[in-house]
C-alpha cells in the first residue's frame, strides 16, 4: 500500500475543466486517492466550487462570484474555455461534489477561499454540509487564510486542517502546532529531506502543491511525502506505485 496519497488538484484538471464534475469524475476514474477543490459563497450564501473569486477566466460571464446567485451561476458555461466537448459543464455546488464523492473511497481536501474575510460564515456552512453527508472523517480543510483554519478547529476539533503557504517559512511545524493544524500544505519548491523529517518528528503531515513535473513527483515519492497535489493524478499514481508499491 502506497504511503503517499495523490490528490487531484481542482479534480483531474490537466484533462478536464478545473473544479467541474467532469474533472472530479476523471479523478475518480484515474484512481486518485483524494480530490482538492476550492470553495466560495454566492450572493445567496450557497457553497460554490471554483478557484478564482471572479468568474471571468472559467465561464462565459464576468464579475465576482459573491455578486451572483446560485441560479444565475448555474446558467453559465464552465467548460467551453477548456474545450468544446465540455460546453455543458456547470459550476458545481459543494453539496453536488459531496454526493458524488461519498459513493467512492476518495477523500476531499476542501480549500476555503476566505481571503480578506469576504465570506462571512463560510466555515460554519462547510462543516454543516460535511456533517450532513457524514464526510467529516474523510475530509481535510485547507486555506491560505489561517484565521479560517483556527475557526474550523474551534467549531469542530475532529476535522483535520492543512495550513497552505507558499514562502519558505522557518520551522513552520512550530507555528502549525500553535494553530492546531494537522498538516503543512507547502509549495513544493520549499521542501527537502530534512524538512520532511522535521515535520514528521513534529507530528505534521505534508501535502504539497502543485506538482505536475514527473521528476519532482519521483523525488517527493522517494522522500515519502504524505500527499502530492497534482493536475495529473494518473501520472502521480503511476510513479508513487512504482516506488512505494500498490
Ligand atoms: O491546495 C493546493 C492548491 O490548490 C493551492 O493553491 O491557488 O491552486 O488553490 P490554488
Ligand atoms: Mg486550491
Amino acid at each position: 500500500m502506497s504511503f503517499t496519497k495523490v490528490q487531484a488538484h481542482r479534480g483531474a484538471s490537466g484533462y478536464a475543466p478545473e473544479n467541474t464534475i467532469a474533472a472530479f469524475k476523471k479523478a475518480i476514474e484515474m484512481g486518485a486517492d483524494g480530490i482538492e477543490l476550492d470553495v466560495h459563497l454566492s450572493k445567496d450564501n450557497e457553497l460554490i466550487v471554483m478557484h478564482d473569486e471572479m468568474i471571468n477566466r472559467t465561464t462565459n460571464e464576468k464579475g465576482l462570484i459573491k455578486d451572483f446567485t446560485l441560479a444565475e451561476l448555474k446558467k453559465l458555461d464552465a467548460g467551453s474555455w477548456f474545450g468544446v466537448k465540455f460546453k455543458n459543464e456547470r459550476i458545481p455546488t459543494l453539496e453536488e461534489v459531496l454526493i458524488l464523492v461519498k459513493t467512492t473511497p476518495l477523500f476531499l481536501n476542501i480549500e476555503i477561499k476566505a481571503g480578506y474575510r469576504m465570506y462571512k460564515g463560510i466555515e460554519e456552512k462547510v462543516l454543516a454540509l460535511l456533517e450532513k453527508h457524514n464526510m467529516i472523517n474523510r475530509s481535510i480543510i485547507s486555506s491560505f487564510d489561517h484565521y479560517s483554519l483556527v475557526k474550523i478547529k474551534q467549531l469542530n476539533p475532529k476535522i483535520k486542517t492543512g495550513m497552505l503557504y507558499s514562502a519558505s517559512l522557518f520551522e513552520p511545524w512550530q507555528y502549525a502546532k500553535s494553530i492546531k493544524s494537522d498538516a503543512l500544505h507547502p509549495y513544493y519548491i520549499t521542501l527537502n529531506k530534512d524538512f520532511i523529517l522535521n515535520a514528521y518528528i513534529n507530528g505534521l503531515a505534508i501535502n504539497t502543491y502543485t506538482v505536475n513535473d514527473e521528476d519532482v513527483m519521483t523525488k517527493l515519492s522517494r522522500g515519502r511525502v504524505s500527499g502530492i497535489i497534482t493536475n495529473y493524478p494518473d501520472k502521480a499514481k503511476k510513479i508513487v506505485s512504482s516506488i512505494q508499491g500498490n
